[in-house]
Parts: structure tokens; C-alpha cells; sequence
């Protein structure tokens, strides 16, 4: 079978990590990949959104199926593209990604469909939106609609920090994804990500997963796409597992069925495990970054046959295999992320560091110069290392970081706090 992945980051060298083993496979290729990709794929110079490049390319490489690993592209339709010129893919359709590309949507669905999340109001205009925080009170969330790259959240503790976010977000900020605002009720409890392999009717969950989304230790700091990440997450138990599946997959996956745009690909569950068990914070529609690079170090079945199965409707016939041990992955960045950073510092001594026993590191933002490997984006390398604990493998991946020479870059020391606090607790 010949496979096509789209996408660059270190998800998409995951997935292409845990492909280029199947027996199943033929020729790999990405589009547009990065420099740790080249190693296992054939990169190819596309963009995710140029989709006549895409089906051009599927049709001159006789590519099988196709892999879509970010939202931006599933959102805008890709999935439908590939479906009707009769091309295999992996991932939603746009009506069925509106999951992620929609807040308001997916709110409206769980009032629908008695799916436990927070309560909300969805606004076209400031003056109401502002209405609700005054009758609601602070703290409380504001978000734009739309996608917006993980940014278009505001937890605001005051009435004034809200009421300055809706004019924010209705001034423009977030472009049309700000053309609706959505207001909800802040959620305490743990935060969890919950990953599902659906196929229009059935889902089988995969391992959990913990990230960290703040660039500063201790959770502080700006929001990012993601500073690290372990799995399993501890507050996951198996009867948790089952309550998510009952009470948000199964339920969502037969709401979009019944509205004739049933869910096929990665459906990612946003939890919050409060007191009184677990909301949805958010859906998206692919697996996370850089969850899926813990997902993968963890997997010991094959990934590709489950793949093609959420597309032909045989999900249920798949079991995955997971490693006992666990992964933890510590994302590498330019300085500077989340904000303005240079591109183009040298990465050095990769490869010795990579040569450590239990540890994987994959690529993001990075692109080779003949035989240097250089920084090219925010997010630039996740160091993703095996351990029989979450302590073993943090020790185990902060000697592969503190291995890597990259001046220019920095990590967040603590990624898996949590889980090694109670993992010494219970010591
Ligand atoms: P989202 O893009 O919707 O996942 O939101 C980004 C982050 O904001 C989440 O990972 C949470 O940490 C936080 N968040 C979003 N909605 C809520 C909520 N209703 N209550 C508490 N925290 C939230
Ligand atoms: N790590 C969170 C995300 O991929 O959205």
C-alpha cells in the first residue's frame, strides 16, 4: 500500500515513524515533512492546503491512502476532495470536522444530545456577550468560534478582562474566527486528553495522554501548541475510560451519524475529570501534538491497518497492543516561542543523542542543509523517551535533551510533574 501523509510536524513524523514499519507498506511519502521525516518518507514539496497538488501527486505515485494529520486541512475539505476522485484517506470530512472548527457547533451538539460539558452561550454581538458575563460573573471563559490556533481562548478571572477579550475578539483579532463568540463556565478539576480511532458508527479508545499547553514551568506563562506531554495519564483509570466512552464518544458519534455526517478518523477528547466526573472541554479532530509522539512510542500493534479500518467501517475488528511502559516527550523550541523567534541555529549532536536506549526523537520545525539539521520553526524537536515509570522515562529523556547542542533552543524542565509526584506519593 502506498501512503501519503500530510503535514510537518513532530505528530506527522510520529505517524510516519509507526507506518514506515508496517508490513503493509509499500512507498511512504509526506507532504511537506521535515528533515526527521526524510528518514523514514519520501518528502514532498506541497502545501496541506493545496489540494489539486495533492490529488495530482496521489494519482501519479498510485497512493493507496492518505493520512491528513492537521486540522486546517480537514476543515477546509480535504477529506471530501480525496473521497470524491475515489482516494482512501484518514480523517473527517468538513461537515464532520466542524467538531474542532466550530466551538458553537460542538456546544450545540452536547445541549442536543445531553453530552456533560460546561455551560454556554454562543454571541453574534458584544453588547450581549457582555450581558452574559455581568448575569454569569467572573472567572469565566471566552472563546472565538472558530479555529485560531489554540489562542482564541480567554480564561478571565474578572469581568474587565472578559469584557476587554469579547472587544478584542470582535475587533478582529482572530480574523473571521472571531465572527461568534462563545462563553462558558470555568471548570476546575485535572485536565486529560482521551483519544478515540472512530469509524463513522464504532470507536475503540486508545491510551491516555497528559500535555502541557503553558511555556512555563509550573503551568505558567503563554498558551502553546504544546510543551511536552506523557501517557498514561494517570487520572484515566479504566472505569474512567468507560465513562468517557458511554457518556461523550459513543453519544457524539451517534449525533453525527443521525445528522448525516458521520465521524471517521481521530476524534480527540478535551477532558476536564471534574468532581462530578468528566466534561468536554473541547473536541479536535486529529490526534495532539505532541500527544500522538508518546501515542506512538507506546504502540505495539500495527497503525496502518487501524487507520484504513476507521475509513471502511471495520474498527471494531481491530485490537491495539500498548507497551506497559510509559513515554514521556519534552518539546525542544526556539527561544522565544510562543512569541517572535529566529530561524535558521544549528542543531547539533542529534543523532548521538537519539542513539540512547528507549528514546525517539522527532522532528518538527527543522530542515537539513546538506549535513546540518537547522531550526526552522517554534516548535522544532519533542525528545520522547520509554520508561517503566513516568520517572524513569522523564530522567531518560532530559539526559537525551541536555545531550542535544542547541544554544538557540529551550525546553520546559518539568513536563510530567504531576505524574511523578504521585507516582513518588505512592512509593
Ligand atoms: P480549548 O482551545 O477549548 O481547548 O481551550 C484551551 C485551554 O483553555 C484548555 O486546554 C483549558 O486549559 C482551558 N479551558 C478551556 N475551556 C475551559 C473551561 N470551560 N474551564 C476551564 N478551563 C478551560
Ligand atoms: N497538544 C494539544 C493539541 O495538539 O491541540
Amino acid at each position: 500500500m502506498n501512503v501519503l501523509i500530510i503535514g510537518s510536524g513532530g505528530r506527522e513524523h510520529a505517524l510516519a515513524w509507526a507506518i514506515s514499519s508496517s508490513p503493509l507498506l509499500g512507498e511512504l511519502f509526506c507532504a511537506p515533512g521535515n528533515a526527521g521525516i526524510a528518514e523514514v518518507a519520501t518528502c514532498v514539496d506541497m502545501g496541506v492546503n493545496d489540494f489539486d497538488a495533492i490529488i495530482q501527486f496521489c494519482g501519479e505515485k498510485s497512493i493507496d491512502f492518505v493520512v491528513v494529520g492537521p486540522e486546517d486541512p480537514l476543515v477546509n475539505g480535504l477529506v471530501d476532495r480525496l473521497d470524491a476522485e475515489g482516494i482512501k484517506s484518514f480523517g473527517p470530512t468538513a461537515a464532520a470536522a466542524q467538531l474542532e472548527g466550530s466551538k458553537g457547533f460542538t456546544k450545540d451538539l452536547c445541549a442536543d444530545y445531553d453530552i456533560p460539558t460546561a455551560a454556554y452561550g454562543r454571541f453574534a454581538s458584544a453588547d450581549e456577550a457582555k450581558a452574559y458575563v455581568e448575569l454569569h460573573g467572573a472567572p469565566i471563559v471566552i472563546k472565538a468560534d472558530g479555529l485560531a490556533a489554540g489562542k482564541g481562548v480567554i480564561m478571565a478571572e474578572t469581568e474587565a478582562e472578559a469584557e476587554a477579550a469579547i472587544d478584542e475578539i470582535f475587533g478582529g483579532k482572530f480574523g473571521g474566527a472571531g465572527a461568534e463568540i462563545v462563553i462558558e463556565e470555568w471548570l476546575e478539576g485535572e485536565e486529560a486528553s482521551f483519544f478515540a480511532l472512530c469509524d463513522g458508527v464504532n470507536a475503540v479508545p486508545l491510551a491516555s495522554a497528559q500535555d502541557h499547553k503553558r511555556v512555563g514551568e509550573g503551568d505558567t506563562g503563554l498558551n502553546t501548541g504544546g510543551m511536552g506531554a506523557y501517557s498514561p495519564a494517570p487520572v484515566i483509570s479504566i472505569s474512567m475510560t468507560f465513562a468517557v466512552m458511554d457518556r461523550i464518544v459513543k453519544p457524539t458519534l451517534a449525533a453525527m451519524a443521525e445528522k448525516g455526517m458521520p465521524f471517521k478518523g481521530v476524534l480527540f477528547v478535551g477532558l476536564m475529570i471534574t468532581r462530578s466526573g468528566p466534561q468536554l472541554i473541547e473536541f479536535n479532530v486529529r490526534f495532539g501534538d505532541p500527544e500522538c509522539q508518546v501515542l506512538m512510542a507506546r504502540l505495539m500493534s500495527d497503525l496502518l491497518p487501524a487507520l484504513v479500518a476507521c475509513h471502511d467501517g471495520t474498527i471494531d475488528q481491530i485490537d491495539l497492543e500498548w507497551n506497559d511502559d510509559a513515554a514521556l516527550a519534552v518539546v525542544m523550541a526556539a527561544k522565544g516561542y510562543p512569541e517572535a523567534y529566529e530561524k535558521g541555529s544549528e542543531i547539533k549532536n542529534l543523532s548521538e543523542a537519539g542513539a540512547a536506549e528507549g528514546i525517539e526523537i522527532f522532528h518538527a520545525g527543522t530542515k537539513r542543509d546538506g549535513n546540518k539539521i537547522t531550526a526552522i520553526g517554534g516548535r522544532v524537536l519533542a525528545v520522547t523517551a520509554l520508561g517503566r515509570t513516568v520517572s524513569k522515562a522523564q530522567a531518560r529523556a532530559y539526559q537525551a535533551v541536555d545531550a542535544i547542542d542547541w544554544p538557540q533552543g529551550f525546553s520546559r524542565r518539568d513536563i510530567g510533574y504531576r505524574a511523578v509526584a504521585r507516582e513518588k506519593k505512592s512509593a
